[in-house]
């Protein structure tokens, strides 16, 4: 039986696209096919030559390409998608919506064409229209298709606790429901610190101050960079679903599935924690809810359903 490298299709090569390619190479996750536009493809060509330079130190085997044309991502097993613009200073996620609703379009054809089978995580914004979009536009089952952001937002909630109380960020844990956006759901009542309860550990001040933080988390780099936003640990957030998928580890993150019927949700992509499996989304979790939680997920609902509603898909 002949063994065949894993391929993995990143569609957008930019801030994050690179960064994913470069963390999809180190982790000897497959071949990895980076797709740009035509007028970048060049430049892609020339990271994904510069990655297959640094391989030697980096000690990893991959074949790193890049292309314009979607016949090269043929049979990707898992696609991530960056392509779309990313905030400049002064914009919501939301903004970006008409120009992205396009791009997306184009992708979602590509993607459907080329790699029918693949595991797609999306990752552009307004994430949860975006991957919403994608899913209706591909036809694809709901398994294979999830949206990348609570793994990052937790991520961010995560690293503002350890910073905050100066202890590692290996011994916090927790999640972030809802969607990608300001009114996003970080459950302190949930979080702990080294198995302590995060209440029992940090002050309300403190707490209210880190749900602040995190929900802001974006716009903060975002006013930092002035035009352009995260991408380090966004790409690594992703790569941690797509690990997931392709070496089947059953892990538990926050992902923008497609809810029918949990949380009280029908027919949205939100965040919520989910099983990612050799079959994709496995699992949903439900969790019990208090009262006050519940209504802060109705309210980041709520945005979600109006920015899907602008698709008019
Ligand atoms: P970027 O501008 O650096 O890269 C985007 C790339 O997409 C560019 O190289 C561009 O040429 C390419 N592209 C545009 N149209 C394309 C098409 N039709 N086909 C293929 N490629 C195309 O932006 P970035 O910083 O990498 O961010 C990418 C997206 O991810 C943005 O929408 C950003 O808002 C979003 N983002 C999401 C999260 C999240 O948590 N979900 C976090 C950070 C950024
Ligand atoms: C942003 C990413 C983090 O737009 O979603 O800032």
């Amino acid at each position: 039986m002949s063994y065949q490298r894993k391929k993995i299709a990143l569609i957008g090569g930019g801030q994050i696209g690179q960064n994913l390619a470069m963390l999809a190479a180190m982790k000897e996750l497959g071949d990895i096919v980076v797709l740009d536009v035509a007028d970048y493809v060049n430049p892609i060509k020339g990271k994904a030559l510069d990655l297959m330079e640094m391989a030697p130190h980096g000690n990893y085997d991959a074949n790193i390409t890049g292309t314009g044309d979607y016949q090269d991502i043929a049979g990707a097993d898992v696609a991530i998608v960056t392509a779309g613009k990313p905030r400049v200073a002064g914009m919501t996620r939301e903004d970006l919506l008409a120009t992205n609703i396009a791009i997306i379009k184009d992708v979602a054809a590509g993607i459907k064409q080329y790699a029918p089978n693949a595991f797609c995580i999306i990752v552009t914004n307004p994430l949860d229209a975006m991957v919403y979009s994608f899913y209706k536009l591909t036809g694809f089952p709901k398994k294979q298709v999830v949206g990348m952001a609570g793994t990052l937002d937790t991520a961010r909630w995560r690293a503002f606790i350890a910073m905050e109380l100066g202890v590692s960020v290996a011994d916090v844990a927790g999640t972030v429901l809802g969607g990608h956006g300001p009114d996003m759901v970080p459950l302190p009542r949930l979080t702990t610190v080294g198995g302590v309860p995060l209440a029992e550990i940090a002050t309300k001040e403190q707490i209210d101050k880190l749900v602040l933080r995190t929900r802001e988390a974006g716009t903060e780099i975002v006013k930092l960079f002035g035009k352009g936003s995260a991408f380090f640990s966004p790409a690594w957030s992703a790569i941690i679903m797509a690990e997931s998928f392709l070496k089947d580890k059953k892990r538990i993150l926050p992902g923008a599935a497609l809810c029918e019927g949990e949380y009280g949700v029908n027919g949205l992509f939100i965040g919520v924690p989910v099983m990612i499996g050799v079959k994709g989304v496995e699992k949903i979790f439900e969790i019990k809810l208090t009262d006050e939680e519940k209504a802060m997920l109705q309210k980041t609902v709520g945005v979600v359903t109006a920015t899907v509603a602008e698709t008019k898909l």
